[in-house]
Parts: C-alpha cells; sequence; structure tokens
C-alpha cells in the first residue's frame, strides 16, 4: 500500500485495512515539519501508521531526506516514536491476535468431539462468559419475584457444556441475584465430560448434576425454567445449533 497525503473516508480505510497488506510505503513527502524542524505525520496518518503497526505491516519509508536537512534517520526515529506510543491492545484485540485475516475452517463439534485445547480457546472469550451471566441474571430476577427467592429454585439446564464455564456463569448469576438454581450439565463429549464430574466434585457439588448424553436423546428428570446453550459457531449453521435445541425442546418446561 501506498500511502498518500489525502486520506479516504474511515469505511475504505477498513477496507484497505481488510485487505492482506505487508508493507506500507510512506514517501518522505508524506510528513510535515514541526516547531523544532523534525519530520512528523499528521494524526489521520499517525492512527493509520498504529494500525498498521498492530497488523504486523512492514513500514517502507521512500524519497529522500526533505525537513530542515534533518538526515533519515530522523524519520525512523520518529516512526518508531509513533510505534511505541500506540495505545495497548484492547482485550478483544489480545484475544484475536494472531487470527487477523485468516479464514477458518469451522468446528463440527457434534459430529466431533472437540479437543481440550479448543474449550481453552473459546474460555479466553472476554466478553461471552460475562454477557451470558448477565442474560441468566436478568432472567432469574424476571423468574423469581422477591417474596419466593427462599423458596422457588429455578431449573437452569447447560445444554453443550464443554467444560463447564457457562455452568459457572449460571452459579455466579445465581449468587448475584440471590436465587437459588439447580443445574444440569449436558454434554455429549465424553472427555469435557470427565472435567465436567471433576468440577462437579471439586467445585460445584450436589447443586450441579453432570449428564453425559446427548441432549437430543436424554430424558429429563425434570423440565428446566431456563436453558442455556452456546452452539451458535463461526460459520453459519456449523455447530447445528437449530437441529440440536429443537431436538431439546422437551427439556423445558411449559412457561419455560
Ligand atoms: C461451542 S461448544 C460450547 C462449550 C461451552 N458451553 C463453552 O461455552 O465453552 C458447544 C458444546 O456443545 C456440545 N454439543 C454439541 N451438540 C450437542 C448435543 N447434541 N448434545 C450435547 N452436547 C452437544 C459440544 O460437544 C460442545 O462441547
Amino acid at each position: 500500500l501506498e500511502v498518500g497525503p489525502d486520506l479516504p473516508s474511515n469505511a475504505a480505510l477498513e477496507r484497505w485495512l481488510g485487505e492482506p497488506l505487508k508493507a506500507a510505503l510512506l514517501p518522505t513527502s508524506l510528513f510535515l515539519t514541526n516547531k523544532k524542524g523534525f519530520p512528523v505525520l499528521s494524526r489521520p496518518h499517525q492512527r493509520l501508521l498504529a494500525r498498521l503497526l498492530k497488523l504486523e505491516v512492514q513500514v517502507v519509508l521512500t524519497g529522500a531526506p526533505r525537513h530542515g536537512g534533518k538526515p533519515l534517520a530522523s524519520y525512523l526515529q520518529y516512526l518508531e516514536h509513533v510505534g511505541q506510543h500506540r495505545p495497548p491492545p484492547s482485550a478483544y484485540e489480545l484475544f484475536a491476535r494472531g487470527y487477523e485475516d485468516y479464514l477458518q475452517s469451522p468446528l463440527q463439534p457434534l459430529m466431533d468431539n472437540l479437543e481440550s485445547q479448543t474449550y481453552e480457546v473459546f474460555e479466553k472469550d472476554p466478553i461471552k462468559y460475562s454477557q451470558y451471566q448477565q442474560a441468566i441474571y436478568r432472567c432469574l430476577l424476571d423468574r423469581v419475584p422477591e417474596e419466593e427467592k427462599d423458596t422457588n429454585v429455578q431449573v437452569v439446564m447447560v445444554l453443550g457444556a464443554g467444560r463447564g464455564p457457562l455452568v459457572s456463569a449460571a452459579l455466579r448469576a445465581s449468587r448475584q441475584a440471590a436465587r437459588p438454581i439447580r443445574v444440569y450439565a449436558v454434554e455429549k463429549n465424553p472427555n469435557a465430560v470427565v472435567t465436567l464430574q471433576s468440577w462437579q466434585y471439586e467445585e460445584w457439588g450436589a447443586q450441579v448434576t453432570v449428564v453425559g448424553q446427548d441432549m437430543r436423546g436424554w430424558s429429563p428428570p425434570e423440565g428446566a425454567d431456563l436453558v442455556v446453550s452456546e452452539l451458535l459457531g463461526s460459520f453459519g449453521d456449523n455447530e447445528l445449533s437449530p437441529e440440536c435445541l429443537d431436538g431439546a425442546q422437551h427439556c423445558l418446561k411449559e412457561w419455560g
């Protein structure tokens, strides 16, 4: 990408940055002169440079020095300075690091049993579990009035529990809402079930029942007030979410 003096709209910049950029050419003519006579970039160019550096694009300085007799090295020092003073990566950027501009082949967790390492990647998601917790919290408050909070135990089924982060989120939500729950953690991957069982034994206790079965064929001992699942997948319907949840409708209580 050869960067010119006029930058396009933000939308066009987003498109540039969506391309597999390898290098950005910055001509010395692009630079302005600051009060002390050193080459500097305009604010919009600084912002673009910071975003290019985030994508690890190589920066190539082209042209002869042309600012107050300063050598080419002063341009490089300036570029390094901008690089070192950019804002730290957000939680999202840290999480996605290394996957920028990569097409990923979608998982098929119903057909394949996922590996522990794959769950570990899911569990690094900085947003998903707290949003689930918030949703469960609100649902519990919605369903159980204040006067029933000591007697009304809500039945929560986590369908496709993996290694259990949504079970933990449900338990946190229950404490947050001061509404008691009983949880069923349903998971068909026997490898993940082992982890669920150890969590159940070590941490969760009798409040959680681990069920090592396909949700579609399981006969629950009672109906659920609340079903929690995360089967959306990264591409279309690769996790077969509607197919699985349709087969699990029998788990839900009337008005669940
Ligand atoms: C995307 S993972 C989510 C795991 C976990 N809830 C999390 O957030 O880390 C979906 C999980 O659902 C399980 N699963 C998919 N289809 C299922 C089915 N029909 N019955 C039970 N579990 C299923 C998969 O084995 C996988 O562990």
